[in-house]
């Protein structure tokens, strides 16, 4: 099976669009999102709408959806985040609000997990980026991947059967059958690692081979369509230098 994978799309409809089209030409099979569908960017109905329309075989639920239905507080957000999901609220239309209220905080498909922030305390929204943190949430889940998101910077890390943990260089890898693998699979709306293309993953169960994507896309049309919504200057900026 060719899964295409993407996370932390942010209601950014530029981005979303590049990617669902890139993971279409691809080939992708089935579709697995991983949350953060909205916040930040001025297209939240947009973005719902569109991967609705994907027909995705699991979406989980990110901190972002989850304040923005009042499950998770947003004094834990900072100020151009509390900002953008209280826009988020007034601008949410009925049945786009319904799609994320069905979201769960993981989801299981034989050997693959996801989650949106990490296998351990998947509700506290911890972010997962050091080693040993990699290492100690190898021990959260069962079964032989689990993909995630919500640190907005794509990485691959491998376990391998002695337990030793290193996190990968490669964007491509073809993965061993007698290890383990925690996979972030970037940003689309928002990427944090000094690369403003947008990111998403692709995954073929079958060769057992994983690939992190790049691609250019129209973050000027989004920067200026977050300022014309009144949201933040700020997060329109930080689109152009991917940081
Ligand atoms: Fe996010
Ligand atoms: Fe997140």
């Amino acid at each position: 099976m060719k899964y295409g994978l993407f996370s932390d799309i942010h209601s950014n409809i530029e981005a979303m669009t590049a990617v669902a089209q890139a993971m279409k030409s691809e080939g992708a099979q089935e579709y697995l999102c991983l949350g953060d569908l909205v916040g930040y960017y001025a297209n939240p109905n947009e973005v719902i709408e569109l991967i609705a329309s994907l027909d995705c075989w699991k979406t989980v639920m990110g901190n972002h959806d989850s304040a923005l239905l009042g499950r998770t507080s947003l004094t834990k957000f900072n100020q151009p985040a509390a900002e953008a999901i209280r826009w988020t609220q007034t601008h949410l239309k009925p049945q786009n609000r319904a799609f994320l209220e069905g979201l769960r905080l993981r989801e299981e498909i034989g050997e693959i997990q996801l989650v949106h922030s990490s296998p351990f305390q998947s509700e506290e929204w911890h972010y997962l980026t050091g080693q040993e943190d990699v290492e100690r949430n190898f021990r959260y889940f069962q079964g032989f991947i689990c993909f995630f998101g919500h640190v907005h910077k794509p990485f691959i890390a491998e376990q391998k059967m002695d337990g030793t943990v290193r996190i990968l260089e490669e964007q491509e890898y073809a993965l061993q059958k007698d290890c383990r693998y925690l996979v972030n699979v970037g940003s689309v709306g928002q990427p944090r690692d000094g690369n403003p293309k947008t990111c998403y993953v692709m995954y073929d169960s079958g060769a057992k081979k994983i690939a992190i994507r790049r691609l250019d896309y129209d973050y000027g049309t989004t920067a200026k369509k977050t300022l014309e919504a009144g949201l933040s200057d700020y997060l329109a900026q930080r689109l152009k230098t991917g940081k």
